[in-house]
This record gives structure tokens, C-alpha cells and sequence, in this order.
């Protein structure tokens, strides 16, 4: 695909299964110690300064209007945050919004094929502020160390992200000082049940447990597997 006909650029909008939207999900990935934990550790990478421009790609940027809905619901009547219904790759291209000096994508770079995600940084790497712009990436946890998934499912989760090709990628658009770190939240003892994670599996939250990839049988034997 060339770079022009990314103009009109058409991303797949809905992500979502009831799983995200269930207290599953709240006690999982959105219970109130994780998000301070998660947050600390975003706003302590971000080094925001007074006046800076931030991009949240994947939300305040996003091809998804019911996205953009929760979002502004969420965030008030800020009229410092704007929202733009966009893919990232579009985003990337346009001069409508440059420069900015951070960009911060959370649980959406797996989202991107290899060639989107190319087309996305070089964009970004032109439009950041010269001088001390910065993009934040925050990827999932690894769910093959979570979780004990059957070959067949390890396959589409493996076929995911590898952090070298990310690194590469990143240098390939123009990134000089990259640096990479991992982080390990601990769940308060008894919090979380391995049905909980079950119930996630079940309900597709992954979207490499789409339908496509997993069908109704394939989900029961899968859900054994990980029970067993
Ligand atoms: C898993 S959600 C993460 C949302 C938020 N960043 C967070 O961490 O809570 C992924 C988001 O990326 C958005 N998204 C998917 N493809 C995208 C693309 N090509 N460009 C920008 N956003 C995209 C989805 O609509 C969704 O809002």
C-alpha cells in the first residue's frame, strides 16, 4: 500500500467486547491501585512541562467516536483537552496539529500492523517538537506469562509484538535516544481470581481472540486448557 492512500486512512473502530466494560475489567486493570501505580509512573515518563501539547493516541486521538464519547464524558469540561476522531497513521501525516511535544500511546500499539505502525512514527518523528519532543509507548503485559494458554492460542499472541522489531521500527523513523522498561504491578493478595482472567479470555477482551481466530468450539477447549 502506498503512503498516499493512507490519506483516507479507514481503521477497524470497535474493540470492544462486554468484558471491558465489566467489573472485571475494573478489578483487574482499572482497580484504584493500579492506576495510581500506572499513572505515576506515565506522568514521571512524560517530564510534562507548563504549555507542553500531549497526544493520547488511542483515545483523545482516536478513529472511534464512541471512544472519544467515554473519553470526553470522563474528562469534563476541560477546554484544555480537545479530541480528534483519527487513526494514528492519518494523525501522523497531518500538519493540522503540529508541532507537539509528547505523544502517549497506552495498550495500542499492538493495534497497528508493522506498516501502519512504520507510516505512524515516521509521522510523528517529523511533527514532534525539534528539541525535546518525546513518544510514549505502554504495551500490555506479556499475557503468555500470565496466563497458561494452549499452543494453538500462544501462536496468535506470540505473532503480537515483538519489542526488537518495535525498537527497530522506532529507529527506522528517525528515533535517536530510545530506552525501554519494564514494569511489574503486584496485585494485593486475594484480589484477583484466575476466573477473573478466565472471564476476560471468554469474552474476547484480546482482540487475537477474535471470532476469526478462535471459534465458539475452539473457546470451550481453550477455556479447559486454561482451567486444567
Ligand atoms: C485498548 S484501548 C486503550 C485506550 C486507552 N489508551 C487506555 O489505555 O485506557 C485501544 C484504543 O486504541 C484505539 N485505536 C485503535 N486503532 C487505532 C488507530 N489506528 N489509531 C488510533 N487509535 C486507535 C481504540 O479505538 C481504543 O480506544
Amino acid at each position: 500500500m502506498s503512503a498516499t492512500s493512507y490519506d483516507q486512512h479507514e481503521t477497524k473502530t470497535v474493540y470492544y467486547t462486554p468484558a471491558t466494560a465489566s467489573k472485571y475489567v475494573n478489578n483487574i486493570f482499572m482497580s484504584p491501585l493500579n492506576i495510581e501505580w500506572i499513572s505515576s509512573l506515565i506522568c514521571d515518563s512524560l517530564e510534562l512541562q507548563p504549555g507542553h501539547i500531549l497526544v493520547d493516541m488511542g483515545c483523545g486521538v482516536d478513529p472511534s467516536q464512541g471512544m472519544l464519547d467515554v473519553f470526553q464524558e470522563e474528562s469534563g469540561s476541560n477546554s484544555n483537552i480537545k479530541t480528534v476522531c483519527m487513526d494514528a497513521v492519518t494523525f501522523g501525516q497531518s500538519t493540522n496539529y503540529s508541532p507537539y511535544d509528547r505523544i502517549f500511546m497506552k495498550t495500542m500499539i499492538h493495534l497497528l500492523t508493522r506498516e501502519e505502525r512504520l507510516i505512524a512514527f515516521k509521522g510523528f518523528y517529523k511533527h514532534l517538537a525539534p528539541n525535546n519532543g518525546k513518544l510514549l509507548i505502554c504495551r500490555n503485559p506479556d499475557m503468555l506469562e500470565i496466563l497458561p494458554f494452549d499452543e494453538r492460542t500462544k501462536s496468535f499472541f506470540a505473532k503480537g509484538e515483538h519489542l526488537e522489531t518495535l525498537l527497530d521500527d522506532l529507529k527506522h523513523a528517525g528515533f535517536k535516544q530510545i530506552q525501554e522498561k519494564k514494569f511489574t504491578f503486584e496485585y494485593p493478595s486475594g484480589s484477583v481470581t484466575a476466573e477473573d482472567w478466565i472471564y476476560l479470555v471468554q469474552n474476547r477482551l484480546w482482540t487475537v481472540l477474535s471470532k476469526e481466530n478462535v471459534n465458539e468450539q475452539q473457546m470451550e477447549d481453550l477455556i479447559d486448557h486454561v482451567r486444567r
